[in-house]
């Protein structure tokens, strides 16, 4: 019978770790995409909707704390096996040099999932851990606006917005070839789903990218 340790212990049980802690992700990306959008509705569609997301408290914090879980163990597993693939790669490189598609796409991967942490970082202290009715949330009426206001002042500072978009464009390249992955390491393989599969996680990721990324646009438009 499998248990968590033999998965843990063995390289295609730490992908499917991965697979499926990254999915999860997905589905939270989705879910996060969906409520934003209300910003388009304006300061009382948006504060309204933060509203009822924050009286979903204290249920509200096991799911957090679960997503913070997910989010900690993709991490740490996908560290051990980059370290894996170095150690391995360190034996094999007495011999040949390995030079391909798969290591080009494996070090974009290293590289977007770096910014994608260091853009969640920046973020939960931009407009999580911080006072949503203080200095931040007021506009130029000399009003607060809630976390309406916070959001429309980070991203009426053109610097802040360009670092935004650059941080989504990395979220989308980690979606697209996490996707990808994803069928790989459960062996999916079909002459012709999977091209369409790839093809579609393209277009996703766009999507999510450009979805994302007209927010910070939006504001800079608007302010
Ligand atoms: C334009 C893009 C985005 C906007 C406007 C936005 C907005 C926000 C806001 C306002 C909060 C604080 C919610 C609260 O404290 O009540 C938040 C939290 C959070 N955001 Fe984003 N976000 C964006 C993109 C992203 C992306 C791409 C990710 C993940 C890669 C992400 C991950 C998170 C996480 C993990 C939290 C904390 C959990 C939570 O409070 O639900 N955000 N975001």
């Amino acid at each position: 019978m499998c248990n968590i340790a033999e998965i843990y212990n063995s390289s295609i049980g730490k992908k499917q770790i991965v697979a499926v802690t990254g999915l999860m992700l997905v589905l939270f990306v989705i879910g996060h995409l969906a409520g934003n959008l209300f910003i388009y509705g304006g300061p009382d569609v948006y504060n309204a909707y933060a509203k009822k997301l924050a009286g979903l408290r204290p249920g509200l914090y096991v799911v957090e704390f679960g997503l913070l879980a997910v989010f900690l163990t993709h991490i740490h597993v996908t560290s051990l096996l980059v370290l894996e693939n170095i150690r391995a790669r360190g034996e094999r490189y007495a011999v040949y040099h390995p030079v391909g598609n798969r290591s080009f796409a494996t070090r974009l991967m290293a590289i977007s999932g770096t910014i994608v942490l260091a853009f969640v970082i920046w973020h939960l202290l931009d407009f999580t851990f911080i006072e949503h009715t203080g200095p931040r949330s007021i506009l130029g009426d000399g009003k607060s606006y809630g976390l309406y206001g916070v959001v429309f002042n980070a991203f009426a500072d053109p610097l802040h917005s360009v670092l935004y978009v650059i941080a989504m464009l990395a979220v989308g390249m980690h979606l697209s070839h996490g996707v990808q992955s994803f069928m790989q390491t459960f062996g999916f393989d079909h002459p012709y789903y999977t091209p369409l599969i790839q093809k579609f996680s393209n277009i996703f990721a766009c999507l999510v990218t450009i979805a994302y990324s007209s927010m910070p646009v939006y504001v800079l438009l608007k302010a």
